[in-house]
């Protein structure tokens, strides 16, 4: 297809971005890249390297070890699992503490530009549909479709506490709900790339869509452009 195009999903944590990126991706024939998986693996791979802590991140030892950190996407049974250095990590950065880590890793300076320099070529191509916090203000600023998603912090908390539950993971609402407030607070304060919805990106809250209206509103966002 001759005019292929860019779509730039960000918005706040837990609030179904990869639901839409996934499906706008399958339906569209594009390729899905989850940008946070590529934060989490970074904050994976400071974990299991002694580098990150629960308070503290060695930033020396990690901008050394960044050369030695490759991310990459591979299918799985049909769905996307995200590789460390080969390894199927899919299920390790899953959990509230490489969320937590991922995090704190995205505001460092060094990570950013490594990533966006990894994302920024993926995009090259078009043909792509790519979630995260700064994917339509510095990744792809000339994105052809922006989406900026949101929704209520309490919706998104319960969303987040059954899907942990789903997988096993024993956490309270409370706990779930603090997490979400202080990485809202942490995506919007920070001073690399803060999350801001770009001036020309869609808004999407979605605190009261099911995912079937939620996906119409995209396909047609996505079918007036290509349709231009
Ligand atoms: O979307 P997520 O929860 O998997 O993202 C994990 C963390 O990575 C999140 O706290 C914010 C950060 N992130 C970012 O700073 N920039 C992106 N493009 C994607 C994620």
């Amino acid at each position: 297809m001759e005019n292929k195009i860019v779509v730039a999903i960000d918005g706040f944590s837990s609030c179904g971005k990869s639901t839409i990126a996934k499906r706008l991706a399958k339906d569209t024939g594009y390729i899905y890249v989850d940008t946070g998986a590529m934060y989490r693996a970074v904050g994976y791979f400071g974990i299991q390297k002694g580098i990150i802590t629960e308070t503290t991140i060695n930033e020396e030892k990690l901008q050394k070890e960044m050369e030695n950190i490759k991310i990459t996407f591979g299918n799985v049974n049909g769905e996307q699992h995200t590789f460390l250095n080969g390894s199927d990590i899919e299920k390790k950065i899953r959990t509230l503490e490489v969320g937590n880590a991922a995090s704190r890793v995205s505001t460092i300076n060094f990570v950013r530009q490594a990533m966006v320099r990894q994302q920024q070529l993926m995009g090259l191509q078009k043909g792509i549909v790519m979630d995260g916090r700064d994917i339509g203000t510095v990744v792809f600023p000339k994105a052809e479709l922006k989406i900026f998603v949101n929704a209520d912090a309490e919706v998104r908390a319960k969303r987040r506490h059954n899907e942990l539950l789903k997988k096993g993971e024993k956490v309270d609402y409370q706990e779930v709900l603090d997490n979400i407030l202080e990485r809202d607070y942490r995506d919007t304060h920070r001073k690399e790339s803060p999350l801001i919805r770009a001036k020309d990106a869609k808004l999407l809250d979605n605190s009261s869509f099911d995912i079937e209206l939620q996906q119409k509103v995209v396909m047609d966002w996505f079918n007036q452009i290509i349709t231009n």
